[in-house]
């Protein structure tokens, strides 16, 4: 033990410290003796008793001198014991905030070094297809819609037969259909037009819905193709619902999700559970209708189908036919992604590279 260290148990008197700078000189070496003992503190446990024995409230070095020292000098010499009993402990203290954060040189440590850069952990982003759902079903939620889910894995009866589309018809062939070996009688719904049905027979009128949803077909994947690609479903049922409303309804979904000055048309199309049907273009996006190599130089793209629900579909979930009108809309998510940000190739959207998704934050 240093001498300094062993003076704090004597009164000030017993010192024999007779001017100003014997004490500051006793000081220094005391302050000189706690650095050296806190050199060799390094880990939690050390520091704290480092701490308890120099700086704590009982018994500590610093109550000792406080009360030998500092209470005990002669009057005229308190101002200069006062002077370096402070200057000494506020260095102390100091030096030890900053040692107990420093990292120990060696062996292991549970101390930081706060002045290293944090680790900045990389935070996922919602995917783009998920993006572009949640911006479609934005817009129907503001016209009133509600959103449902449904299987994938369906029956041939809500996939094809409640749809109108009976066994040997053949728009069966258009939506090569993947039927599941392990359980017969199953398939992969093609479409989620199966929701129509499902929602129909629990509900009854009015109807709003819109499904978002996966969708497998039996195709060999190219850059436009995918064996399962996204859908949203969009069934309205009312009891005074016209061509008008759906019309109405589906240029305003177009010109929010792509913008006020997209244009859009009809075509007469056929699908067994709408009638009449139609297919549903917009004005190119790329290229605002001049034509491009997008638009195969026609300035238009076609978006989705839909059409009038057919009365025949409410045969097969009790609906009064002659009371209900409805219509019935099927959009391609991947390709209203593909057209919003211009992606050349549907697969990008499967691949999960982290390089494609992190530009869609
Ligand atoms: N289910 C049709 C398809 O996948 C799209 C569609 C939905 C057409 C609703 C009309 C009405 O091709």
């Amino acid at each position: 033990m240093s001498d300094a260290l062993e003076k704090t148990n004597l009164t000030f008197d017993a010192l024999g410290v007779s001017s100003e700078t014997d004490v500051s000189a006793l000081f220094d070496a005391l302050l000189r003796s706690a650095e050296e003992e806190m050199a060799s503190a390094k880990m939690g446990e050390e520091l704290e008793s480092f701490r308890v024995r120099w700086l704590g409230r009982n018994n500590s070095v610093k109550s000792r001198v406080q009360e030998n020292w500092l209470k005990r000098a002669a009057p005229d010499a308190k101002k200069w014991v006062g002077a370096s009993f402070n200057a000494c402990f506020r260095k102390l203290e100091e030096d030890f905030a900053v040692h107990k954060v420093k990292p120990a040189v060696t062996g292991t440590s549970d101390c930081m070094d706060l002045s290293l850069p944090g680790v900045v952990r990389p935070i996922g982003t919602r995917h783009l297809i998920r993006q572009t759902y949640d911006e479609i079903e934005r817009i129907f939620l503001s016209l009133g819609y509600t959103v449902v889910e449904g299987p994938e894995i369906e029956t041939p009866y809500y996939n094809f037969e409640a749809l109108n589309i009976p066994e040997h018809h053949p728009a069966r062939d258009n939506m090569d259909t993947f039927y599941l070996e392990s359980a017969p009688g199953y398939l992969l719904r093609t479409h989620t037009s199966p929701m129509q049905i499902r929602t129909m027979e629990k509900q009854k009128p009015p109807v709003r819905i819109v499904v978002p949803g996966k969708v497998y077909r039996r195709d060999n994947p190219d850059a436009t193709h995918s064996f399962m690609f996204h859908q949203l479903e969009g069934l309205a049922v009312d009891e005074d619902i016209t061509f008008c409303d759906f019309k109405g309804t589906i240029e305003y979904f177009v010109r929010e999700f792509f913008g006020a000055s997209t244009k859009t048309r009809f075509r007469p199309s056929y699908f067994p559970f709408t009638e009449p049907s139609a297919e549903f273009d917009a004005s190119c996006v790329f290229c605002g209708g001049k034509g491009c190599r997008t638009c195969k130089q026609s300035g238009w793209i076609e978006l989705f189908g839909a059409g009038m629900v057919n009365p025949a579909v409410y045969g097969f979930v009790g609906y009064d036919a002659k009371k209900l009108n409805g219509f019935a809309f099927g959009i391609g998510v991947d390709r209203l992604a593909m057209l919003k940000y211009g992606l050349g190739d549907i697969q990008v959207l499967f691949q999960n590279d982290a390089r494609f998704l992190r530009q869609f934050p």
